[in-house]
């Protein structure tokens, strides 16, 4: 089997040090790629410092219709990349096409946002001594970006990362996760077919070792990282003067009040984005907060939803919940629920492993320090608990060291609006579950669940500075 190599600006090149992709349901074999060498690194390194200043100043045109380009063409190839996804990551095929749907409109925004972007005049001559002047604000990159992105998105949470930066002009080296770096290669084919000048762009996985190095490399003086939270930390720690931008975890909870009528429907959200992925998503439901009056009537359908959600091959379009990325990580889940039912949680559907794969579980009478409850379990598990009043429910949202979304689900307007301003996360979801997300939303946490903000149009903000310009002796 030939070695899928990296992307070094621009170009397809291979190394001696080679590792195996494999598929998390069966272990099959799926491609072999290849550790970027010192010296590959390097060259993507300096070629996106060199480029810096000549990507700053393309034309908008010329970016919009690189952007362009890669959309249609991730369309044109949807099929192949959703079974590359699901081969080397084992999401369903049908969470993986939908992945692959969500990364033409995210690379399309790309390209309609590059052509809106400018700046904006401001008037200066609101006091005597500026009169007759004026000031230009133009947005311009902060300079070259590492992107670093995760396992659980391999297409998508990869375009968040290069789209945006395209679309500023500015250069990018995006190291993907070293358990799905397929798809973020075969991103790479199709840029390589763009006319965006060479060094703007790289694809490369590296050691950690490697990556932390790149961190502190101060010709890439932005990184993006979505992820787990103590890498996360550790790389904000380690370059305190770059321009750090997290994405990382949450245990995201739902509200149900009880003014919401339609509990079948709530309970099929519930189960469906508490399970869907393996709950490999940062917004996958973790946590269910209904109200008393409705709590058991709800919990009954959920579980019943919950049940419905077969597990079995990804490749099949009939299984609703895959594998994990490996067995380790679903051995991690069994280990938590284990602790979670020996610290008095009851297991109402659910709770057992079968290699790689665990079973959409729900448990009850979860002690609030369980690690199922208050960390991220990143697994198919769901906590339920009643609660007596919405206060409570919001206390128990707030309680949560991380902030990334919440749903709730009520028709009370008054109440809608109390929890978009008292839920401390940085999105609530009025009338479904917090896993909802449009690519072109701002996107991103509060508390330990990151700094800054995803979302075309954000991270463009995000990866750009303001930059002033005086205009003096003009008719304003
Ligand atoms: C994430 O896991 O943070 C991304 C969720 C999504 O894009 O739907």
């Amino acid at each position: 089997m030939s070695v899928s190599g990296n992307w070094i600006a621009g170009q397809r090149v291979t190394s001696d040090e080679t590792f195996e992709v494999r598929h998390p349901h069966d272990g099959a074999l799926v491609a072999t790629a290849c550790y970027a060498s010192d010296a590959d690194v390097e060259r993507a390194v300096a070629a996106a410092h060199a480029v810096r200043r000549e990507f700053a100043a393309s034309p908008a045109h010329a970016r919009a219709a690189a952007l362009d380009h890669v959309s249609r063409r991730i369309a044109e190839r949807a099929e192949e990349i959703a079974q590359l996804i699901t081969a080397e990551n084992g999401k369903p095929i049908t969470w993986a096409r939908a992945e692959v749907g969500r990364a033409v409109s995210t690379f399309r925004w790309g390209a309609e946002e590059a052509r809106r972007f400018s700046g904006e005049l401001q008037r200066l001559d609101t006091d005597p001594a500026a009169t007759g002047r004026m000031a230009l604000v133009r947005r311009v990159p902060r300079g070259p970006v590492l992107g670093i992105s995760p396992f659980n998105f391999p297409l998508n949470l990869v375009a968040h990362k290069v789209a945006p930066a395209l679309a500023v002009g500015a250069p990018i080296v995006l190291k993907p996760a070293p358990k799905t770096p397929l798809s973020p290669l075969l991103l790479g084919e199709i840029l390589a077919e763009t006319d965006l000048p060479t060094g703007s762009w790289s694809v490369l996985t590296t050691t950690n070792d490697k990556a932390a190095e790149l961190v502190r490399d101060p010709r890439l003086p932005v990184v993006s990282f979505t992820g787990s939270g103590p890498v996360g930390w550790s790389i904000r720690d380690a370059a305190p003067r770059k321009h750090v931008t997290l994405e990382l975890g949450g245990n995201a909870a739902v509200i149900v009040n009880d003014d919401w009528t339609d509990l079948d429907y709530a309970a099929e959200r519930i189960a469906t984005f508490a399970m869907y992925q393996a709950g490999q998503s940062c917004i996958s439901v973790q946590r269910v907060y209904a109200h008393r009056a409705i709590h058991d009537d709800l919990v009954g359908r959920v579980v019943k939803a919950v049940q419905a959600q077969g597990t079995g091959d990804p490749k099949d379009p009939a299984t609703r919940v895959g594998p994990l990325i490996d067995v380790a990580a679903a051995e991690r889940v069994e280990q938590w629920v284990t602790e979670a039912v020996a610290a008095g949680a009851r297991v109402l559907t659910g709770g057992s492993r079968d290699g790689a794969t665990y079973a959409p579980t729900v448990l009850a009478d979860v002690p609030a320090d369980a690690k199922v409850s208050c960390e991220e379990v990143f697994g198919p598990v769901l906590t339920v608990a009643p609660v007596d009043s919405i206060d409570q429910a919001f206390d128990e949202v707030n309680t949560s060291r991380f902030g990334l979304q919440a749903g709730i689900f009520t028709r009370d307007l008054q109440v809608a609006f109390r929890a978009s301003a008292e839920l401390e996360v940085g999105g609530v979801v009025i009338g479904d579950v917090p896993s909802f997300r449009a690519d072109q939303m701002p996107y991103g946490g509060v508390k330990e669940s990151g700094i800054g903000r995803e979302g075309v149009h954000a991270a463009m903000l995000d990866l750009t500075e303001e930059k002033v310009t005086v205009l003096t002796g003009i008719a304003v």
